[in-house]
């Protein structure tokens, strides 16, 4: 062998011996490395692992601060609504089927029910239903009659007070017609009877009249009362008007007839003048 060729071959074995060298240390790191993991595992407590609950992170003081508004603004009871002459209801209130409306006591101008017709009028589906049944008793008792006047709109309602203040002057005009937003004809719930012969018509003597008297003895059997009965002037506010019956449901309708009250009396409602 010659000796460049020995230099080669000592050169050669000793580029193995580095690589065998740095073979077999990449594999006892491995190895080590391996079995002081497996190590960390068997030391490993899985119980406290799974019972582990994470602190909760700490809120910041502008989420705290929004928390505590929200739960304010939910906890701040609702402002009562204020009660001011006259007192005048809100379209829900307005919208009820016991409310009350007089001279103390005014629905919005813009409150208009949901309307049905019946018999040649218009009324709230309950008290048009209602109205119907009431007008087919009475005319199988023999006191037939029909509906002057149902529901009348604000505006209907200012022409005529209207009407009469310039038939008869305001103060007259007051006991027998109500101001707009003060009249029941513009809940849906009101009507003004009359005998189908026009006799009585709107006239206190419709009340001696067989159609006048069923209504009184029987109205309130469909849940209607006569709302404005006689003698009661300064109660209610209106002269006696024996063909003005008003729905409130037959329970609501018979306590307040067997009550002997005036509706605003059983609801303790103050009423009478402007
Ligand atoms: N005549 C009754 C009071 C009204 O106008 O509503
Ligand atoms: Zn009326």
């Amino acid at each position: 062998m010659k000796l460049p060729e020995i230099h080669k071959l000592s050169k050669r074995t000793r580029i193995i011996s580095l690589i065998v060298i740095g073979l077999v240390l990449i594999v006892t790191t491995g190895v080590a490395s391996a079995v002081l993991i497996r190590g960390e595992d068997s030391v490993y407590e899985p119980d406290v692992v799974s019972n582990y609950q994470p602190e909760p992170e700490e809120e910041s003081e502008e989420v705290l601060e929004e928390k505590m508004a929200v739960e304010e603004k939910d906890s701040t009871p609702e402002p009562e609504p204020v009660s001011q002459w006259p007192v005048t209801y809100s379209v829900k209130e307005a919208n009820s089927l016991t409310v009350v409306v007089n001279k103390k006591h005014k629905l919005p101008s813009s409150y208009t029910p949901s309307l049905v017709s019946v018999a040649g009028g218009q009324m709230k589906p309950e008290a048009a239903s209602a109205m119907q049944e009431l007008l087919n008793a009475a005319s199988e008792a023999g006191a037939p009659m029909n509906i002057i006047s149902s529901y009348r709109s604000y505006q209907t309602q200012v022409s005529t007070y209207q009407y009469w203040v310039d038939t008869q002057g305001q103060a007259q005009a007051d006991r027998e017609s109500a101001r707009p937003g003060h009249s029941e004809h513009q809940t849906g719930l009101a009507a003004d009877m009359g005998n189908p012969d026009g006799s009585c018509r709107l006239l206190a003597c419709f009340g001696d009249g067989a159609a006048g008297k069923w209504l009184a003895s029987n109205a309130h059997e469909y849940g209607f009362i006569v709302r404005y009965e006689e003698g009661k002037e300064n109660l209610t506010g209106y002269i006696y008007e024996p063909w003005h019956i008003r729905y409130l449901g037959v329970e609501t309708a018979t306590a307040v007839k067997n009550s002997g009250l005036t509706l605003d009396q059983y609801y303790g409602v103050e009423a009478g003048g402007y």
